[in-house]
């Protein structure tokens, strides 16, 4: 990461840690939970007021950087990844989680300049961990370095995924048929935190050897998918080429060798990207 970009990092995780102050207060409050795309699909008052909590202060110290938000992308605005400062944030990473109460529920705020991330942030609010990486300088949690697990034998491996929101049969089979085969290889054992960013995080921290999902949006992955790489992990796409963070399918791993083991038992399917424009009424 340039030094330039020094101050927006720290700018990132001073406002994140205080976008997990709202979302550890809002806890102790009710929830009224609104849908998106469907009705598991959910989204919160403070999914919304985080978000601009974010946008707000960030633009304060740096006004010309752009944004692609989870909440204003909902609520209509394009999601361009230009060579531009943006900075790409999901306010609340595990909504339902949220909802629930479930403990894994983290503000990721992700920083790229010529489409390339320079830096990640991802806090883990209720766990207070806070994950960091900058390019080329490895990956933190509450300051400690992060390394992948060292384990590259697949039949060893813990791995990592969710069932994300679609209940389309189609899908659901194939999510499921990919699970199955995942276990059957079989692994030691299938996981998943219920947030994104958190299961990339434990990839980078070595309790997971990966972690693979179709259907997460680019600021479920945007901040994780540098902290991995920061920490000796590998990205890839489920078919094997290339990561692509709008394609809305990944798979980070320890090694390449786990990542290609798993991406041989993965049914790929293509959700619509997160940058094709949504359709004229
Ligand atoms: C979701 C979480 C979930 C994953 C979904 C994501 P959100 O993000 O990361 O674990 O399965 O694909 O969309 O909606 O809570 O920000």
């Amino acid at each position: 990461m340039a030094d330039v970009w020094q101050n927006a990092m720290e700018h990132a995780v001073a406002v994140a840690r205080r976008a997990g102050e709202v979302v550890r207060e809002a806890l102790h409050h009710d929830r009224k939970v609104m849908t998106k795309s469907c009705s598991v699909d959910l989204v919160t008052q403070t999914d919304q007021n985080v978000e601009t909590l974010i946008i707000q202060s960030v633009k304060e110290k740096f006004p010309t950087h752009r944004f692609i938000g989870e909440e204003s992308v909902a609520a209509g605005e394009a999601c361009i990844l230009t060579d531009r400062p943006t900075w790409i944030i999901d306010p609340i990473d595990g909504t339902t989680n949220f909802v629930h109460g479930f403990p894994f529920v983290a503000v990721s705020i992700g920083f790229a300049v010529n489409k390339e991330m320079q830096f990640g942030v991802v806090y883990s609010c209720l766990e207070d961990k806070m994950y960091t990486a900058s390019r080329g300088h490895g990956a933190f949690c509450n300051g400690e370095t992060l390394h992948v697990s060292q384990q590259t034998d697949v039949k060893q491996a813990m791995v990592a995924t969710e069932f994300g929101s679609s209940r389309d049969p189609e899908v659901v089979e194939k999510i499921f048929s990919s699970l199955r085969n995942i276990l059957c290889i079989p692994v030691h054992g299938v996981r998943g935190a219920g947030s994104a960013a958190v299961n990339m995080c434990l990839v980078a921290s070595g309790c997971v050897e990966a972690y693979y999902e179709t259907g997460i949006h680019i600021w479920d992955v945007a901040a994780g998918s540098l902290i991995v790489s920061e920490a000796g992990g590998v990205l890839m796409d489920v078919n094997g080429g290339d990561v692509d963070l709008m394609s809305r399918r990944i798979v980070a791993a320890n090694s390449r060798v786990v990542a290609e083991r798993i991406v041989m038992e993965i049914e790929a399917f293509s959700p619509p990207r997160d940058d094709t424009p949504p359709l004229a009424p």
